[in-house]
This record gives C-alpha cells, sequence and structure tokens, in this order.
C-alpha cells in the first residue's frame, strides 16, 4: 500500500494548474488516465461502501490504479490518502458507513482549500478524483473542475435531493429503516390510542417524508415542498379520523417542515388525543445497505469508471429515466427538483 506523506516542499505552484473544459475537447488529446482518487463527503449513506469497492474493483480491472481519500476534502487538502487494492474492500459490501469516513469541510468552501486540494491532487499524481457525496460535495467538485482537476461525481446522500438524478444511494435503505421504525411506534400508538408525530431526516426535501407516508399508511404527512394548513391538514385530519373510529394517528413531519415535538405539543392542545414525538435521526443513516442501495452504487461506480476510461469528465453519474447515464457538472448543478401538490394529493386520497 502506498501512502505518501504530505511534504511541503512537493507542492507545486498554483500556477502549474490549467482550467480546462472538456466540452468540446477531442479525447485523444488528453492523455491516458492512470491514477484516480474517491473519496466520500458530506453526511455518509448506506451504500458508500459498496460504491467505494465498485470503484476500486472495476477501477483496478480496467487497468487504473485507485487511491482512497479519507475524511473526504478535508483529507485531500490535507493529504491523506492511500492506494486501495482490490483486497482491501472485501467485506465492505454489505457494511453500512463509509470506511473512508467523511466530513464536512469549512476548508474546502474556500478558494485557499479547494486549490490546496487540486495542489495535493498534483503531489500524489492523481489524474483524476471521483466524489460520492451530495449536493454540497457536488459544489466541491465543481470548485476543483473548475481549478483543472478532472472530476466524476456519484450521487450519495439518503436524502434523495439531487436535481440531476432520480435516485440517490442511501434513500432506499433510509426509508426502509425508517419505515420499520414506524411500524413499531404504530403498535404501542395504537395499543394507547395515541398519536405518534414522527420526524424524518430529508433536510430541505420531503422525498423520504412522502415516500414513509405512504409505505406506512401515515394519516398526515407535512412536507417542506407544499405549504400546510396546520388546522385543516392536521388537526381536522385526526379529528376526522377519531369520527370513523381510528385507534391510532401518524403523522410524520419531514425536518425541514417543522419539529415533531412542537408538532405533538400542538395536537394534544388542540384534540386532547395524547401525542408522542419521535425524532428518527441518524438511525436512518446507518445499517446494510438494502438490494437496491448495493446494486445502484456498484453499477453507478462501474459507470463513473466507464467515464474515466472514456475520457467523459467533468460528469455526474445520474439515473434519468430508469438507466444509469452520466451529465455535465455545471448543467447538474443548475437543474431543480421538488415535490407538487399532485403527488402530495395521491397520498391523501389513500385516507
Ligand atoms: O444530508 C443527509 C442528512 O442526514 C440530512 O437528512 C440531515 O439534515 C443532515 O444530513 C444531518 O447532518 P449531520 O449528520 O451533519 O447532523
Amino acid at each position: 500500500m502506498l501512502n505518501l506523506l504530505y511534504d511541503e516542499s512537493n507542492v507545486p505552484e498554483i500556477d502549474t494548474l490549467r482550467a480546462k473544459n472538456y466540452d468540446n475537447i477531442d479525447t485523444s488529446e488528453i492523455p491516458d488516465l492512470k491514477r484516480v482518487g474517491v473519496l466520500t463527503s458530506g453526511g455518509d449513506a448506506p451504500g458508500m461502501n459498496a460504491a467505494i469497492r465498485s470503484i476500486v474493483r472495476t477501477g483496478i480491472n480496467s487497468g487504473l490504479e485507485i487511491f482512497g481519500v479519507t475524511r473526504g476534502y478535508h483529507g485531500l487538502w490535507k493529504g491523506e490518502m492511500s492506494q486501495i487494492n482490490t483486497r482491501d474492500v472485501s467485506e465492505t459490501l454489505q457494511r453500512g458507513g463509509t470506511f473512508l469516513m467523511t466530513a464536512r469541510s469549512k476548508t474546502f468552501m474556500t478558494k485557499e482549500g479547494v486549490i490546496k486540494g487540486a495542489r495535493m491532487m498534483e503531489v500524489y499524481g492523481l489524474d483524476a478524483l471521483v466524489v460520492i457525496g451530495g449536493d454540497g460535495s457536488y459544489k466541491g467538485a465543481r470548485a476543483l473542475a473548475r481549478v483543472g482537476v478532472p472530476v466524476i461525481g456519484i450521487p450519495g446522500t439518503i436524502d434523495n435531493d439531487i436535481a440531476s438524478t432520480e435516485y440517490t444511494i442511501g434513500y432506499d435503505t433510509a426509508m426502509n429503516t425508517a419505515m420499520e421504525c414506524i411500524d413499531k411506534l404504530r403498535d404501542t400508538a395504537s395499543s394507547h390510542e395515541r398519536c405518534s408525530v414522527i420526524e424524518v431526516m430529508g433536510r430541505h426535501a420531503g422525498y423520504i417524508a412522502l415516500n414513509v407516508g405512504i409505505a406506512t399508511g401515515a394519516e398526515c404527512l407535512l412536507i417542506p415542498e407544499v405549504p400546510y394548513d396546520f388546522d385543516k391538514d392536521v388537526i381536522r385530519v385526526i379529528l376526522d379520523g377519531r369520527n370513523k373510529g381510528k385507534r391510532h394517528y401518524i403523522v410524520i413531519v419531514a425536518e425541514g417542515a417543522g419539529s415533531a415535538t412542537d408538532i405533538a405539543a400542538k395536537i394534544e392542545e388542540a384534540t386532547g388525543i395524547e401525542a408522542r414525538p419521535t425524532i428518527l435521526g441518524h438511525l436512518q443513516r446507518g445499517g446494510s445497505p438494502t438490494l437496491r442501495d448495493r446494486t445502484m452504487a456498484t453499477l453507478m461506480s462501474a459507470h463513473a469508471i466507464e467515464c474515466i476510461k472514456e475520457k467523459r469528465l467533468n460528469r455526474l453519474v445520474v439515473l434519468k429515466d430508469g438507466k444509469i447515464t452520466d451529465v455535465d457538472i455545471e448543467e447538474g448543478l443548475e437543474m431543480q427538483k421538488t415535490i407538487n401538490q399532485k403527488e402530495l394529493d395521491k397520498f391523501y386520497l389513500l385516507g
């Protein structure tokens, strides 16, 4: 295992870096890429290990050398990386978390941090960097691309909030974890004829909440994308449910739409029905990845290696119309996606 230590005297001057635009370039002009770095960044997501494993194995089997960078961009600018071989990734496919570890690097959000990262790529002789993470991590990758580092992004976040792709690694496992927890909460809510208010993750997005709400037969669903009227969309629904003979009430709130603790208190006060809040929190980020996350992680990463071999650089791997493909990183980061009222209406028709 090759592990170079950071040595200031090795660090090239900033002006040796050149911004490259790969869009209309004849790929024969690009020298073959040999050594590729991989890092995980931002919140961890189940399936990240499967993605790293696939980068390592498909990369090496395609003639590349793969270097694992630890602690995301933090490790990049500090030069914390070492070569990984195929045996190093055995027994990782089924494990949650990321064995490369991850971080939310504040330094990397500065110009100096990005330049340091780019210089460290030169120190280690890395020809390209694969970034597995969410939108914030993609912005870091775009910053690197803009100073001449070829990058490929792989979507890894439980939130499924990356606009360029229909699917992000970790989403399915997180939803299944939340669903299993809510099934358990329903048992106790039903025994006590209570209301259970469950806060799920998703940052500013309600994708986890929407699907988990459908899968658990929740009464109410609050997501940040669609404004709600508390009296009509929560209190009225719960009271109507009681009038129809319901014995328990499940309210799912996406973290970006409110706090389970506050909402439970307001429900109890307005209805007289005992309400208990549960914040599922980081439980949703752990655990062995589901089949969907393992396969998506493996195949998306194999696609990333294909991009590198074909010199299709500064791309984001995406799922589009159910197929794995890639888009330009600048264009991908301009895209928007949201949940609309129609999708929520389908949920309410189930009540
Ligand atoms: O982006 C993944 C996510 O789990 C969000 O759903 C959540 O808002 C955030 O990360 C929590 O971040 P941290 O682990 O840094 O508290």
